[in-house]
């Protein structure tokens, strides 16, 4: 049977891991982030792994994307089963330092469009009783001073994931959250960046340094989240809703 789903952020990093993978289990992907270059570098890996590739270069900052990328899907492909929320880019900045302006620019991108996503997607999600995975992270569970906005913003993903997959019992939709650890990506090099220059290390030094202060035997890879995504969509999941589903490599200690 045709499934189709919807991945953002899917240019780089984990997205675009996630957009290959699932490529194994559905017919056709549709493909969201803002630069059409990268798109098209995962539109031919998905491509190669078996599935049509839509690419929609759009910036999900903007309000009207959401619908803008639900309606291009349901035009192209005529249904929806899946979708997966990954795109954020929420500053990596202290308590203290973060303006207005980066709280609204982060909330704007990983939770709204999230947000937007989903309730756009709804209805199509209710026809095929679909699957929602939104992206966190671990600094949910712990967040800190120095990155305030990243763990603040990804706890109330977990909440509005809820208020979703409270909805979804009644309307047959599983909503679940995803919580990636330290996976290496271009955000995650970004961030060591900012660790290297605060600790006075080269790069090299400080990866290593973070891994051991996070107390994990190895970064995480894109594809460790994706098959995770892949999992919660997964036939054998279908019981699986309202679920945060934390893939970190052991880093975090509490229960
Ligand atoms: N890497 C980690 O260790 C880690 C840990 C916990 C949680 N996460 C979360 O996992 C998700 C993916 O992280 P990542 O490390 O893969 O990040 P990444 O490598 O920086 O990729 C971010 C993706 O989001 C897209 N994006 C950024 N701004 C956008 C916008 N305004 N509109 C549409 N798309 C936009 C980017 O594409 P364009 O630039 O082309 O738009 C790119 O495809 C994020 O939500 C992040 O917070 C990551």
């Amino acid at each position: 049977m045709a499934r189709v789903a919807i991945v953002t952020g899917a240019s780089r990093g984990i997205g675009r891991s996630t957009a290959i993978r699932l490529a194994r289990d559905f017919s056709a992907i549709a493909l969201v982030a803002r630069t059409p270059e990268t798109l098209a570098e995962t539109a031919d890996l998905v491509v190669s792994g078996g599935a049509e590739a839509l690419m929609l270069a759009r910036d999900l900052r903007e309000p009207k994307a959401a619908a803008a990328v639900v309606a291009a899907t349901l035009e192209r492909f005529g249904r929806i089963d899946a979708v997966a929320c990954i795109a954020g880019a929420v500053p990596q900045q202290d308590l203290f330092d973060l303006t207005d302006e980066q709280w609204e620019d982060g909330l704007a991108l990983k939770f709204h469009s999230a947000r937007r996503l989903t309730i756009a997607a709804w209805d199509a999600l209710k026809v095929s009783r679909g699957s929602v995975a939104i992206t966190s992270g671990t600094s949910a569970l712990t967040p800190k001073a120095s990155l305030a906005a990243v763990g603040t913003i990804n706890a109330a993903i977990l909440a509005l994931a809820k208020t979703f997959a409270d909805r979804g019992i009644k309307d047959g939709i599983q909503v679940n959250t995803i919580l990636p650890g330290s996976v290496m990506t271009d955000r995650r090099r970004s961030m060591l960046q900012g660790y290297a220059n605060t600790h006075g290390l080269g790069l090299g030094a400080a990866i290593e340094r973070f891994a051991v202060e996070m107390g994990i035997a190895r970064y995480g890879q894109p594809e460790d989240i994706a098959n995770a995504i892949a999992f919660l969509f997964a036939a054998e999941s279908q019981w699986l809703t309202g679920t945060a589903l934390r893939v970190d490599g052991g880093e975090t200690k509490v229960i």
